[in-house]
């Protein structure tokens, strides 16, 4: 089999925004608790968070994460994560039915941020709360001193604000799961609100409003235009959510759902643009796909505790899948889709970094470890950031139920701005064939194969473990540019990145 294409350096995409390969951390089964925080850890900095944890994310080099939900977000008080450790209140986090201890809050978080080399995005709760609980939030974090709540910040160790950029307004409010789920209308007018008194203080911020939750919601695309219509001018991003499964147990299926993902960053794309007509705005919204990831195999697991039959456990384990080499090919395929429409979805966050449908796993007191998903997020991260390029791929395909003409191959192309370098990231779908791609290559000059990385030959449910790292890239080998055109065999059901330099 074989795939002729083209790719030129003038057929550009857009920039892609480095914060297109953030991530997420929400109270949450082990995610905060025995995930980056665990002060009897023998690798504990003086925070008591996880030293091995911190080098893994910087490892990944993650730009920006998410931070304290979720849908744990939406019955938060902030304020009871500040002050002395030993006073803070337990409460009982109604999402995740789990005892919270309150013993990481704002600061803890945000010396890990600092730790871990990453900006903080912080959410809201417009649940069980609102505008007063935002505004006193914002001020707290963002302001010098000399108001009530940034005098407060500075009593509690932290002199200089942290200057937290982006900001979340609730999380999944169209959700009958969420606590204070809304109407588009409801949530739209107390979006607005909340947008306007945010800004009083601050109109550099950027918000983010709350797009579906998925494109299976039954208020799907509606919801969006409902809620732009209140807060077009008021926000920059609106945000959308979307998990992937193979519960029906069809690799062909599985490996072609980022053609829904296509669909679904079209449609509200097309909301965005309907809307700016609408109101003759001169402003740019962009999307903000601020949690994504696979998330099925643990679902059954987690139903005692989500059910409530075990109480209110502190950190349970929750939400911890464990992930196979296949889903190594999905989560490359869905990079590659924010890759190519890098034009409109400025920020992603896969949904999440540690514990709970995660790239990195902790053993409590015991080793951190990275899921067989940790490279082709980290590959993304590390080498996908500068100008995506179109390119044109002629190759054999195949149809699903949902999609008809699913490239074998899915590959994005990014030209990094630093070095000049030029990275495909290609998956071959075809679970028995390898495909011969032949790329021409035109305005890039010169060029040879710098680094070629792979992940190939393993059963499609091979796993990681503690101490276990099986499925880790590899050198690949064959990949060579002869008279500008880029030759590599690309092994059925495989991973690989290509950088020319
Ligand atoms: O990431 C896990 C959960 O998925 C989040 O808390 C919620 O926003 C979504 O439903």
């Amino acid at each position: 089999m074989r795939a002729a294409g083209t790719v030129h350096s003038g057929f550009v995409i857009g920039t892609i925004d480095p914060r297109l390969y953030g991530s997420f951390v929400e109270h949450l089964g082990r995610a905060v608790y025995s995930g980056i925080y665990e002060p009897d850890h023998p690798t504990a900095d003086k925070n008591g968070m996880r030293q091995d944890v911190i080098d893994l994310v910087r490892e990944a080099d993650v730009p920006i994460v998410r931070y304290p939900g979720g849908n744990f977000v939406s019955a938060y008080n902030w304020e009871d994560g500040i002050g002395p450790q030993e006073e803070r209140p337990v409460r009982l986090d109604l999402a995740w039915h789990s005892s919270e201890s309150n013993h990481v809050g704002i600061h803890e978080f945000a010396d890990w941020a600092e730790a871990a080399n990453t900006d903080m995005m912080l959410a809201v709760n417009l649940g069980s709360r609102g505008l007063d609980s935002a505004r006193a939030f914002l001020e707290y974090v963002n302001h010098p001193g000399g108001s009530y709540w940034s005098d407060l910040r500075r009593k509690n160790g932290r002199e200089e604000p942290w200057n937290v950029k982006m900001w979340c307004l609730g999380n999944e409010m169209d959700g009958p799961w969420q606590i204070g789920q809304k109407t588009a209308e409801e949530y739209g007018r107390i979006a607005f609100e909340t947008a306007k008194a945010m800004r009083a203080f601050d109109k550099s911020i950027e918000l983010v409003v709350c797009g579906s939750s998925s494109p299976k919601m039954p208020t799907y695309p509606a919801w969006e235009a409902t809620v732009l219509d209140y807060t077009y001018d008021s926000i920059d991003y609106i945000s959308l959510h979307m998990y992937f499964d193979n519960h029906a147990d069809n690799t062909a299926d599985y490996l072609a759902q980022n053609a829904r993902l296509d669909d679904y960053i079209a449609t509200i794309a097309g909301v965005i643009t309907y809307t700016k007509a609408k109101k003759r705005s001169k402003k740019d919204v962009y999307i903000s796909f601020d949690e994504w990831n696979v998330w099925y195999h643990s679902r059954e697991a987690d139903r005692k505790v989500l059910e409530g039959n075990d109480g209110w456990p502190h950190a349970p384990a929750l939400l911890e899948d464990i992930y196979n080499f296949e889903d190594v090919l999905q989560v490359g395929c869905i990079l590659n889709t924010f890759i190519r429409r890098s034009d409109v979805v400025k920020v992603g966050c896969l949904a999440q970094l540690v514990n709970v449908i995660a790239p990195i796993m902790t053993v409590p007191g015991g080793p951190a470890w990275r899921q067989t998903t940790f490279y082709p997020y980290a590959y993304a991260s590390q080498y996908g950031r500068g100008t995506a390029l179109n390119l044109s791929l002629d190759g054999p395909s195949y149809s699903t139920d949902f999609a008809e003409n699913v490239s074998y191959l899915d590959v994005s192309a990014v030209v990094t701005e630093t070095d000049g370098a030029l990275t495909f990231f290609i998956v071959n779908r075809h679970q028995t064939e390898a495909i011969d791609l032949d790329l021409s290559l035109e305005g890039f000059g010169d060029r040879k194969v710098i680094m070629d990385k792979v992940m190939e030959g393993h059963d499609l449910r091979a796993v990681n473990g503690p101490g276990a790292e099986t499925i880790e890239p590899r050198d690949g080998s064959g990949a060579s540019v002869t008279d500008s055109h880029l030759v590599a065999a690309i092994a059925p059901l495989s991973y690989r990145m290509i950088r020319l330099g």
